[in-house]
């Protein structure tokens, strides 16, 4: 009996067979034998055959030749054990059309018994079209999969690559960093070099002013004299010239020598002298000085002492020439100038006072400063070079120096040397 004959009963109306018709599934119904008691019109578009082709035939028409022959023992094991269920578990299933092509499908039994006999309802669903989007996705899953991995190995390779040039950078850079640092050091060094040479020169030229004066108007004297026929006189001013081409090659000795240029200092070479030989030297300067004296202006001296001193005597001479021109130049005529030398066991005090313009507050901060030169002293002949060159001798001697002043009434310069 098929569904037919079951929907014919009398009364019913014709609904299960157009709902069995017409579903939009294939449907194949089979017997206890296997055979194909129904197939609805999906399944005929489906497989391509005609509900006629296959009637009374084993439903393996229907499956390609590989699965064919495990087919009836599935077949048998279900009907030992019928029920609703899906087929495949987990599995592809294909079916087989008529014209051979095998097509995927998913397919779902059910079973009804009738008169005593069991019959199986296979429905079947041609999935190919969705086994088509499904296999578009996997392959576009899988071209992704492809990208990310290239895409990734691609960014290691870029990371390297980032990495090596970075730290190339960064070598680079601090190469350059030393080199920079290497140039300026060099710079640094031949300016300060430079800088010290001409320091030399203009400290050697400044030293030369005094002998370099005390020359000419020696000479000019000289002149004089040799007119009047004086020898005593002439005597005197040769052996002054005498004396300060003297100092002057001693001056070139100590400022010119080369190592001394590039040590930048003048080396103090201290001796054991006499207090009276101490105040002889200073008389010796003081005559030479007495030379550039403004119209009236007297020099006095004041020695105090006795005993040995160990002292450069030079440095010491140098020292009094600066400090007693500046005295003699920034005094007005007939001013006195006081110079003062005490010995005693602990140290050598030299001091040399003046009553000329003094210098103010403000100007004294900076008094020992290369070059400067105070308000005061813009219209009187120098270059600011004396008293730096004074404090170098002092340090020279490991020495101090101090002063006080007071503008219009005069200044006093003192210069201790330890013993
Ligand atoms: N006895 C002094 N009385 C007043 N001002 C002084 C005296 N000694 C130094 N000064 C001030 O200090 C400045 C610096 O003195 P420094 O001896 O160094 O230079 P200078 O005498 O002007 O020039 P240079 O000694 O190089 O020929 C002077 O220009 C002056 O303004
Ligand atoms: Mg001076």
């Amino acid at each position: 009996m098929n569904i037919k004959e079951i929907n014919d009963t009398p009364g019913q109306p014709n609904m299960f067979e157009a709902l069995f018709s017409h579903a939009t599934i294939g449907i194949v119904v089979t017997n206890m034998q296997g055979l194909i008691i129904n197939f609805n019109k999906q399944a005929e578009k489906d497989f391509g055959y005609t509900r006629d082709e296959v009637m009374n035939r084993p439903m393996e028409i229907l499956l390609p030749p590989s699965i064919k022959g495990h087919h009836i023992s599935y077949r048998d094991g279900f009907y030992k054990n019928p029920g609703p269920r899906a087929m495949g578990h987990g599995r592809d299933l294909y079916a087989e059309k008529k014209d051979g092509s095998v097509f995927p499908v998913e397919v779902s039994l059910s079973n009804y018994i009738l008169d005593g006999e069991l019959f199986v309802i296979a429905f079947i669903i041609n999935i190919t079209v969705r086994k088509q989007h499904e296999q578009i996705v996997l392959e576009q899953k899988m071209e992704l999969e492809k990208v990310t991995r290239e895409i990734k190995q691609m960014n290691v390779s870029l990371e390297k690559k980032i990495d090596d040039r970075t730290k190339m950078l960064r070598e680079t850079l601090s190469a350059l960093e030393q080199s920079k640092l290497e140039l300026s050091d060099a710079l640094k060094e031949e300016k300060d070099l430079g800088d010290m040479k001409s320091k030399f020169v203009s400290m050697a030229s400044h030293e030369f002013k005094t002998p370099l004066s005390t020359i000419l108007s020696s000479s000019f004297l000289l002149e004089k004299y040799n007119d009047l026929n004086e020898p005593a006189k002439r005597i005197k001013h040769i052996n002054r010239i005498k004396h300060a081409v003297n100092d002057m090659k001693m001056i070139l000795d100590d400022f010119l020598s080369s190592d001394k240029l590039d040590e930048g200092i003048v080396q103090t070479k201290p001796i054991y002298i006499s207090a009276e030989k101490c105040f002889e030297e200073l008389n010796d300067v003081v005559q030479e000085m007495a030379a550039h004296r403004k119209e009236g202006q007297t020099i006095e001296t004041n020695y105090q002492g006795t005993g040995v001193i160990f002292v450069d005597e030079r440095l010491l001479k140098n020292i009094c020439i600066n400090l007693l021109s500046n005295a003699i130049k920034f005094s007005p005529e007939y001013g006195v100038i006081k110079i003062s030398c005490t010995i005693n066991p602990s140290e050598v005090v030299l001091s040399i006072r003046d009553n000329g313009i003094g210098i103010s507050e403000e100007d004294q901060k900076h008094l020992f400063e290369r070059f400067f030169r105070a308000q005061n002293a813009v219209n009187i002949q120098g270059t600011g070079l004396g008293l730096n060159i004074v404090v170098r001798y002092v340090q020279l001697m490991n020495g101090s120096i101090e002063f006080e002043s007071n503008l219009d009434s005069g200044s006093v310069f003192t210069v201790r040397i330890p013993q």
